[in-house]
């Protein structure tokens, strides 16, 4: 028995209606991602490869079809839900690292603990994440814009492990950084993978997607192919 898949998109259409005209972004995907894949999706830029992301994240609901995390159609989730799914089930990391410009790098990567726990970490699990991306104690004080690109990718990647999420969520995680820092932002999301973590990252660069196991490439909203086989039934 094929078991269930941990995300499942099932004719999923995004539309984004402008005051002038619409923008189909997903043209009706299906596509389902089983536990501890590591899949990379690939496409022309415009393609919808953040839209397809925003959906997995749950950060929109798709214009028709329908999302399903862990089975669960996201459709029929209140609020609290949500925003429980989104905090404790999924880490995102994204090209631009989104870090909070006025705390410092532990305080960024405590956040979403103190969403989810409503007072501030004592566990030091904050510190113990920064340590194992690589940053040095002296730089735990430190604001994200007194440290490099690749520092704050790492950072960003120790803040979204904090809540221990099943899923990573990974737009062009290596778009800013130089070859070497991308290697080992790389070997970091493979050592995550290997200990059961279901990762889907959008890059547009062939030796990036060479780490995942599943590439599927995507053009004008529709899935074009999926690790090598071409979907010609559209
Ligand atoms: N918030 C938005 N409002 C309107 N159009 C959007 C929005 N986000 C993306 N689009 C459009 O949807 C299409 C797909 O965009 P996107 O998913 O960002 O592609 P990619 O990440 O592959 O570059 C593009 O035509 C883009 O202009
Ligand atoms: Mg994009």
């Amino acid at each position: 028995m094929t078991p269930e898949p941990v995300i499942s998109l099932k004719n999923v259409t995004k539309v984004y209606v402008l005051p002038s005209d619409e923008v189909v972004a997903l043209d009706d995907v299906s596509l389902d991602i089983q536990k501890g894949e590591f899949v990379a999706i690939m496409g022309p830029s415009g393609s919808g490869k953040s839209t397809l992301m925003n959906q997995i994240g749950c950060l929109d609901l798709p214009t028709s079809g329908a999302l399903y995390i862990d089975g669960r159609n996201v459709r029929d989730l209140n609020d609290d839900e949500l925003t429980e799914l989104r905090r404790d089930k999924i880490g995102y990391i994204f090209q631009k690292f989104n870090l909070i410009p006025l705390l410092d790098l532990r305080e960024n990567v405590e956040y979403p603990l103190i969403l989810k726990h409503k007072k501030k970490d004592e566990s030091g699990y904050p510190e113990k994440l920064l340590k194992m991306v690589g940053l040095e104690d002296k730089r735990f004080k430190h604001k994200p814009a007194e440290i490099s690109g690749g520092q704050q990718q790492r950072v960003a990647v120790a803040r979204a492990l904090v809540n221990d999420p099943a899923i990573l969520l990974c737009d062009e995680p290596t778009g800013n950084l130089d070859s070497k820092t991308s290697a080992q932002i790389m070997d970091m999301l493979t050592v995550l993978n290997r200990e059961g973590r279901t990762i889907v990252m959008v890059t547009h660069e062939d030796d990036i997607a060479e780490y995942a196991q599943r590439k599927i490439v995507i053009s004008d909203g529709r899935i074009l192919s999926d690790n090598g086989r071409y979907l010609n039934d559209n």
